[in-house]
């Protein structure tokens, strides 16, 4: 079953509350963002295995221990996943970055998918999905499904605010996937905006409001 992460470290929590503030602009917005993408990556990357390895210190030979098995790929969904993407490659610089294009139909708040580019090797990848808003749970669900249709086996999905429509979509729609977020809010109103929210993300981060 689906786990449910509410990284709700006060850093986070913290950043997050300036954020939500409908006065803090852009730029502020995207860095706050992305400082709070790398501080979950810390978390979601807790359970990365370890392997031992041989090496030479300038003292003496030890055996250390390093990051084994899969590789990690991370995948934004266009737009607003984007302002996530450098916070996360900051912690894990070899990760490879794929992009998922899908927006809201603003009548139907039904996802309408518009791109889709992975890495070639995705399948034997651990995918790190993200996008800051999990509102109807649509997109990240349609997201996940192009991920699985293309060989994707071990997926996490990354996000800001969740609501919990949408985490149920998720949790019914892709049972096996885990997801972290750094908030839990209310609900939906009648314009599936979650609340109290932080409004339309990827007008925020890129100056489009
Ligand atoms: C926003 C957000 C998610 C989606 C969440 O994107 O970034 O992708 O809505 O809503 P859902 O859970 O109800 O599907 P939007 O469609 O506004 O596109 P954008 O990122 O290009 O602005
Ligand atoms: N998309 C956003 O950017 N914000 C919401 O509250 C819901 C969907």
């Amino acid at each position: 079953m689906s786990q449910l992460h509410i990284i709700n470290h006060p850093l986070i929590t913290h950043k997050l509350s300036i954020m939500r503030n409908k006065k803090t602009g852009s730029k502020d917005f995207r860095e706050l963002l992305n400082e709070i993408a790398m501080l979950m990556g810390y978390e979601l990357t807790r359970d990365l295995p370890l392997e031992d390895v041989t090496i030479d210190t300038p003292i003496q030979k030890m055996k250390a221990k390093m990051i084994s098995g899969k590789k990690l790929a991370i995948v934004p969904i266009l737009r607003a996943g984007l302002g996530m993407v450098d916070g996360l490659q900051s912690l894990v610089p070899v990760a490879k970055v794929g992009h998922i294009g899908l927006y809201r139909d603003p009548e139907t708040h039904k996802p309408v998918e518009y791109y889709c580019k992975l890495p070639l090797d995705i399948e034997d990848r651990i995918v790190i999905l993200v996008d800051p808003m999990l509102a109807t749970g649509g997109s990240a669900s349609d997201a996940l499904t192009m991920l699985k249709a293309r060989g994707c086996k071990h997926i996490r999905f990354m996000c800001l605010v969740a609501a919990p429509e949408g985490v149920k979509k998720v949790q019914d729609d892709h049972p096996d996937v885990d997801i972290y977020t750094a908030a839990l809010d209310e609900r939906l109103n009648e314009h599936a905006y979650i609340v109290p929210g932080l409004g339309d993300a990827g007008d925020r981060i890129f100056g489009t409001l």
